[in-house]
């Protein structure tokens, strides 16, 4: 999960890939993001990518910084986000290096999933340096309880097309052995690589012991099609999620 890799992204992201404001079913981001907008206020996207977000956030904020390493994903994030209110900068989180700016709100979407925790910690350590005193950080990430709850279903598809229950966590254990590098550590294959995801009070207490007060955490959730192909239509509610977390900078104890 290097810069390389990264910017191999620019020439494979469709319209589709990893919008999470598109594909938050219940809106819980937007109402986040409408209950926040203030033309006042100036915030960050770290991690921007190809500048998904970027376009809920120019109009309701002041000034948006849009800050990525990868330099191929922040020139697509340019081009289809021709906003005059946002600056793009390239830097790695994974450095100590300062921001030009300190940003009232803080967005981290999608970014902190790094395997390593040494450069989870060195990102989440530079969205507080990027963060002003006081101010809110949020970050969505994937949700390990959700990723165990889909092969939960999956086991349900099984038993419906005649599978005895058995046989159904038999197969569906074997794939979870094949996809999850580390149970423990929630290290998961997602698109081929493995990624980090949190459960709610890993998530929450990583936070509070890197110099943030909990907020709020929510789940977005998303359709069973980012999950399986042609999933049955009976697999409604609940549906798969990622964790929203919102937190506020505080002086570390
Ligand atoms: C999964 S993408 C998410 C992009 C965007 N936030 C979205 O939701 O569409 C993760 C992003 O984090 C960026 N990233 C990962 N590690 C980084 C680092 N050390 N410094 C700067 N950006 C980094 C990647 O280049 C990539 O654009």
């Amino acid at each position: 999960m290097d810069n390389n890799y990264w910017n191999s992204f620019s020439r494979k992201y469709t319209d589709n890939v990893l919008q999470i404001v598109e594909r938050d079913l219940k809106e819980v981001f937007k109402k986040e993001l409408n209950a926040l907008a203030n033309p006042r206020l100036k915030v960050a996207d770290l991690g921007c990518g190809p500048g998904s977000l970027l376009k809920h956030l120019a109009p309701r904020f002041k000034k948006v910084y849009a800050v990525d390493f990868a330099e191929d994903l922040l020139k697509l994030a340019q081009t289809t986000n021709p906003f005059s209110n946002i600056e793009y900068l390239c830097h790695d989180f994974h450095t100590k290096k300062g921001f030009p700016f300190k940003a009232d709100i803080s967005f981290c979407v999608n970014a902190l999933i790094n395997p390593a925790y040494k450069k989870r910690l060195a990102m989440l350590r530079s969205v507080r340096r990027a963060t002003k005193p006081s101010g809110k950080s949020i970050f969505i990430v994937p949700a390990y309880e959700s990723i165990i709850y889909v092969y939960q279903a999956m086991i349900r598809v099984d038993m419906r097309y005649g599978a005895s229950r058995t046989k159904g966590v038999k197969v569906m254990d074997r794939l979870f052995q094949k996809d999850v590098f580390s149970a423990v550590d929630a290290i998961v294959n997602i698109g081929g690589t493995p990624t980090k995801c949190f459960t709610r009070e890993e998530l929450a207490v990583f936070l509070s012991e890197n110099g943030y007060k909990v907020i709020d955490i929510k789940k977005i959730e998303y359709s069973w099609e980012e999950e399986a192909d042609n999933p049955p239509k009976w697999l409604g509610n609940p549906y798969p999620w990622d964790w929203m977390i919102v937190a506020q900078k505080v002086e570390k104890r």
